[in-house]
């Protein structure tokens, strides 16, 4: 028996076996080892096309996509954005470097963080980094200094924090007044930026960027954090006469991990949110800004997998059933860092139906380290291949060498053709840096 999957560019061959881009999952493992993660790059272009294709429609095209590069970043992931057309988040001096050495268009990239180098923003003004999320007044005094000495106008938007509480985990939450990110609005603390911002002789500040969580279901909050966004740039507009040209919504969209998660398609989410900007400026008298989004997890998590072999399979009775990987915590964070639920598939036997119930356990030396618990799956036993689904965000961007693991290979498919875009690690990378 077939069944549906979580995502839907999963299919089951002839052999039973489950296929990803038209490619044999089974033979990806044998090809290139496991643990081992397969984004289908189909996926991933049409998830930005679908992003920017909404903004044309609904938007007059008056707005950028900017991957949050944060979700996947590999130099080829860059190279695809960069061939779609659109934007890029980065976080980091690293992120900035893949995107450059992508030869990335670093006019299209933005550049956050909460605590910024004097290096990282050297290197992102160097760079020609189109903007700079600046998130406080001393990185906008940093930023300011530097900018001067080198003689350059750098553009910026500035951080705010709309107050706007989205219901999803705490540790994801950002637009809430008791964050670590930006300026407050209930404070002053952000009019009295926006009047620093203005007064810089070497900042352009050419708009206003607000990101108020992460796999966030309902539309609400997002047209929310729009009116409340637009209501401060026509307070700007009339306390300084200064108009901010771009309006930054951040990212957050949510996706399906399991069936009974029931996300709103980007395009409803691009076109309530340009109603809303449209209405609220009218009514307030303001020219439309330019609109930027940020999705990282909407963009990358459907297009991933990652597969495992199974090696020991432990039944303590009326307890549970232990279904130990080759892989962990290392690849595969989000569960001991989120309690993350995923969906799980033994690839060899993806027609059959889901039997048992078992716990997934990685291969390192703590307790915690689960895929997940209660997960229904086909009968699995050692040498069987699991396939966890919609894992293309935040897994291999947040995998660590914990217990000295090697980091897995990152394989694209597409088009029934598989290609290896991160080299597996050696046990040679794992000491490159010691001395
Ligand atoms: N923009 C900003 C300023 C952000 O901080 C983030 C995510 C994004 C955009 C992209 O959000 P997305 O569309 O991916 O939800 N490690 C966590 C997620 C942390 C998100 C951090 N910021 C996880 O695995 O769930």
């Amino acid at each position: 028996m077939s069944e549906k999957f979580v995502s839907e560019n999963l299919c089951v061959n002839e052999k039973g076996h489950l296929t990803v881009g038209d490619v044999d999952t089974v033979e990806l493992a044998e090809q290139y080892g496991t643990p081992l993660y397969v984004m289908d790059e189909n996926v991933i272009r049409n998830n930005l096309r679908r992003f920017h294709e909404s903004m044309q429609k609904y938007y007059n095209g008056r707005g950028l996509v900017c991957y949050a590069s944060k979700a996947f970043s590999c130099l080829e992931m860059c190279r695809i954005v960069k061939d779609e057309g659109d934007g890029l988040d980065v976080v980091s001096i690293g992120e900035i470097y893949t995107a450059l050495k992508a030869g990335f268009p670093m006019e299209r990239v933005v550049f956050h963080g909460n605590n910024k180098s004097a290096e990282e923003l050297e290197f992102a003004v160097e760079s020609k980094v189109g903007n700079i999320i600046v998130d406080n007044i001393s990185e906008l005094n940093k930023l300011e200094k530097i900018c001067a000495e080198k003689g350059v106008v750098q553009s910026i938007m500035l951080r705010i924090k709309p107050g706007i509480d989205a219901h999803t985990h705490s540790f994801i939450r950002t637009g809430q007044i008791d964050s670590k990110f930006g300026f407050a609005l209930e404070t002053g603390e952000a009019l009295e930026a926006v009047e620093e911002s203005i007064k810089c002789g070497n900042i352009n500040l050419s708009g206003l960027h607000c990101h108020i969580g992460s796999q966030i279901f309902d539309i609400e909050p997002f047209e929310e954090a729009g009116r409340v966004m637009l209501k401060f740039i026509a307070e700007i507009k009339s306390k300084f006469s200064y108009e901010i040209k771009i309006l930054n919504l951040g990212g957050g969209f949510g996706i399906k991990y399991l069936n009974s998660h029931n996300p709103e398609p980007f395009e409803v989410y691009i076109q309530r949110v340009s109603a809303v900007v449209s209405e609220e400026c009218e009514k307030l008298n303001i020219s439309q800004p330019e609109i930027y989004i940020e999705p990282g997890r909407s963009i990358a998590a459907p297009a991933g997998i990652t597969l495992y072999t199974v090696g020991a399979r432990k039944e303590i009775p009326d307890i549970r059933t232990y279904i130990s990987i080759d892989g962990s915590m290392a690849d595969s964070p989000r569960y001991i860092l989120y309690q993350s639920e995923y969906e799980a598939i033994v690839a060899n036997k993806a027609d059959e139906e889901r039997s048992e119930r078992v716990t997934i356990a990685g291969k390192c030396c703590e307790s915690g380290d689960l895929i997940g618990e209660n997960m229904p799956l086909q009968h699995a036993e050692s040498g069987d291949i699991i396939a966890v689904c919609a894992t293309g965000a935040y897994n291999y961007s947040m995998s660590s060498n914990y217990n000295r693991l090697q980091k897995p290979a990152v394989v694209f498919v597409k088009d029934g053709k598989s290609r290896v875009v991160v080299k597996r690690e050696t046990l040679d990378d794992i000491i490159r840096n010691d001395v």
